[in-house]
């Protein structure tokens, strides 16, 4: 029978004989898969792993501190922490489109990428979380046809985006590669990953990006990151965390009128999406209490600077998708 300890001996054995005495790069994402993976290669192979987390600055509030320091100080895992959030800004200045934004967010993540990969590199192998669906997905695209091996030609949590130029085609290494989420979630449990990585709710790649309808900018980004902060926060206070398959807040680049006190304000509205599903591929809105919404309203209307009206979204998927971008 399948038990965790012996996936992670066996994991460690395998990669030790795979990486020998050679350099790995490893992108952290902050989910689940990648810090399993880092786990799991620094166990095997300590400092012949690099790890990086490129902060793009479209993560949630206090998410890349946390990281950082959850892999520090209970890991002892050093991260190489990319602060590209100026370049990232940016770069999407301008853009409205929802999909000219993961093609903009993409291609600057390859190309901080690659000058990241070079200046502390040079690398042999790329470790990926990928998981056995991806794997079945990506069945010929990913492998080299002189060697038969798989080699890296997108990097997975970008998946949706460019490719790696060719200098820069590592070689593979993919320990999870036969694991389904269910079970990277138990070896992630098993070797002490807080529940709030190993339980997190999907979180796009472009991050916050893409739930800033219209144009980001980065007083944008902050009035959504706390208003996010404050979903997330009423959320875990109730103890319904895990009711949900994505809980979060997107800022609409409207205004509307309101007023505060005896002052008349003129402010951007939030929109809760609250959904469940069992895959992502539909959803329905989830019926929670209105006393959940009221205070949720109410914190981001008096906390939040800049937003004055929040509305619910109670469209399904389909025809709604979860994501409003
Ligand atoms: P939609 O909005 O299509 O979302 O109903 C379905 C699931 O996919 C996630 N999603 C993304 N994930 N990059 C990602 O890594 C993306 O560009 C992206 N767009 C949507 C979404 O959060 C939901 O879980």
């Amino acid at each position: 029978t399948w038990t965790t300890a012996a996936f992670v001996e066996e994991a460690i054995r395998e990669i030790r004989g795979k990486v020998g005495n050679k350099r790995v790069l490893l992108a952290l994402s902050g989910g689940v898969d990648s810090s399993t993976l880092a786990f799991l290669l620094h166990q095997a192979i300590g400092d012949q792993l690099t790890c990086m987390f490129i902060d793009q600055g479209f993560m949630r509030k206090l998410e890349p501190e946390r990281l950082v320091k959850l892999f520090h100080e209970q890991f002892h895992i050093p991260v190489q922490y990319v602060d590209a959030r100026e370049r990232f800004l940016t770069s999407i200045t301008g853009i409205t489109d929802p999909e000219a934004k993961r093609k903009c967010i993409g291609h600057e993540f390859i190309r901080v990428f690659e000058s990241e990969s070079r200046r502390l590199g040079p690398f042999d192998y790329l470790a990926q979380g990928t998981l056995y669906p991806d794997v079945i997905e990506s069945a010929d695209t990913n492998v080299d046809p002189q060697t038969g091996e798989r080699v890296a030609v997108k990097i997975k949590s970008h998946h949706n985006v460019g490719g790696l130029p060719k200098d820069l085609r590592f070689k593979l290494i993919e320990p999870l590669r036969k694991l389904f989420k269910d079970e990277v979630r138990r070896v992630g449990r098993s070797i002490g990953l807080p529940e709030e990585i190993v339980q997190r709710h999907p979180f796009p790649g472009p991050g916050l990006a893409i739930r800033i309808l219209g144009e980001v900018t980065a007083e944008r980004l902050e009035i959504l990151r706390d208003a996010d902060y404050i979903v997330r926060q009423e959320i875990n206070r109730q103890g319904i965390y895990h009711d949900f398959w994505q809980a979060f807040a997107v800022l609409l680049p409207v205004r509307s009128v309101g007023v505060m006190g005896d002052q008349r304000t003129y402010a951007y509205p939030i929109v809760l999406r609250l959904v469940s599903s069992e895959d992502g591929m539909t959803a329905d809105w989830s019926r929670v209490p209105y006393e959940l919404l009221e205070t949720i309203s109410n914190r981001i209307v008096n906390e939040v600077q800049g937003v004055n009206r929040v509305v619910y979204d109670i469209t399904s998927k389909p025809p709604g998708t979860i994501e409003w971008e």
